[in-house]
């Protein structure tokens, strides 16, 4: 090599470098500058605003929607855990990893995570309570600050901000369940908890429906049945109850679970209002807002604009359910949550400017504040009338 091409890759070396170093010094400075002076770690105190552990389940051909879900309950303060189950493939297990990891306020706060190892869903069958307790498990161990812990499907959506959600449940003692229940059992003591079923799901055998035992079983003497809608929004403690096991009744429950049809409408259901240090705790309500067919088919219908105004006047927090991207959901991020394509819902964290070409959460400040808006008060009044029926033992664990 001559004197004179070294001189040249020497050159080029040197500004291919201070190319590099000022590069990541503007990315830097964009970065982390804009919210230096504020406090951009959740915190969790007495006074600081509630947080949430959402556990987000889904199935084939779910990534996309998963993913618009999470962006529009997004908040950096809370907990994501999403689950494409063993319907899916892998590679759509990794393009939901990529999807959340091209979301710089995802990247920079780690709070979401996608289940790597996906947990079998049998229709109907008991292994969708082992997903949901592993889902729980983890969001635990992940963060110690979260308050409540939310199941939601693929096929759900908000009907009100983080902010609006967290400033309504600000004023809600943090050892309440909101579970959907009744011990009144109906058609479904005949159709769902006196056949024994077995779920292949829960020894890995290769069939996607539970079987059907040829005895029945008498309703057991030791406790008590509940059911309900399957959707439940648990408070941190009742969850460490079920999950950490110090006693023995989640976990006779879940044994007996493992029989019935559609564990996920009885589990929770029962063990709560079968022990005695968290029946009183029982809010009964879902938040949800569902329209059942006449008479009702296994799920709601699928909401349609048409819907959109008995929706929102219902003061739920979610809704369900929802076909891909249909035009109601378009018109709740346009009127509701005030949410752009392709970005999170902005709440008070988010300091970037607004406009069509910039996503106001790509830059954020004090994470640990909240604005509520004015749709926060049909929820607020939900909330109220549920507390009031919490005092008054009027409608739990009956
Ligand atoms: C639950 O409420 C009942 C009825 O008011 C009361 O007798 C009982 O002591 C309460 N249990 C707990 C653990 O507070």
């Amino acid at each position: 090599m001559g004197a004179e091409k070294k001189w040249l890759f020497t050159l080029f070396s040197l500004a291919f470098l201070s190319l590099l170093f000022f590069l990541s010094s503007i990315l830097n400075f964009s970065s982390t500058s804009p919210h230096k002076p504020f406090s951009s770690t959740p915190l969790h105190t007495p006074t600081s605003p509630p947080s949430f552990a959402y556990y987000i389940s889904g199935s084939h051909g779910d990534a996309d929607r998963i993913f618009r879900l999470l962006l529009s309950i997004y908040h950096p303060r809370n907990m994501y855990l999403l689950h494409i189950n063993a319907g899916g493939s892998d590679d759509e297990r990794r393009k939901l990893g990529v999807l959340v990891k091209s979301v710089s306020v995802m990247r920079a706060f780690g709070n979401v995570e996608v289940v790597g190892k996906p947990d079998p869903n049998t229709y109907m069958g008991s292994s969708n309570i082992a997903a949901i307790l592993r889902g729980g498990a983890i969001l635990l161990k992940m963060d110690k600050g979260w308050d409540w812990f939310v199941t939601l499907s693929a096929l759900d959506y908000p009907l009100i901000t983080q902010d609006d959600l967290s400033h309504v449940f600000s004023s809600v003692r943090k050892d309440l369940n909101f579970i959907d229940h009744t011990s009144d059992l109906g058609w479904k003591e005949g159709a769902r908890v006196l056949p024994v079923v077995v779920d292949p799901g829960i020894y890995l055998a290769r069939r996607s429906q539970i079987f059907h035992a040829t005895e029945k079983r008498k309703l057991p003497d030791a406790f008590k049945v509940f059911t309900g809608s399957p959707w439940v929004t648990l408070s941190r403690s009742f969850l460490e109850f079920c999950v950490l096991g110090w006693d023995n009744l989640p976990r006779t429950l879940l044994m007996y679970s493992t029989n019935v049809v559609l564990a996920q409408e009885v589990y929770f259901h029962s063990v709560i209002c079968n022990s005695p240090d968290f029946k009183n705790n029982t809010v009964n309500s879902d938040l949800r807002y569902m329209v059942w067919d006449d008479p009702p088919k296994m799920d709601p219908r699928f909401l349609k604009t048409s819907e959109y105004e008995g929706m929102v006047q219902s003061g739920a927090a979610f809704a369900r359910q929802f076909q891909t991207d249909d035009a109601v959901l378009d018109m709740v991020d346009d009127r509701i949550l005030n949410r752009g394509k392709h970005r999170a819902v902005p709440g008070a964290w988010c300091t970037g400017g607004r406009s069509w070409f910039s996503d106001p959460c790509s830059q954020w400040g004090d994470i640990n504040v909240l604005k509520p808006s004015r749709h926060a008060k049909k929820f607020e009044n939900t909330i109220n009338n549920l507390l009031v029926d919490l005092k008054s033992q009027s409608s739990q664990c009956l």
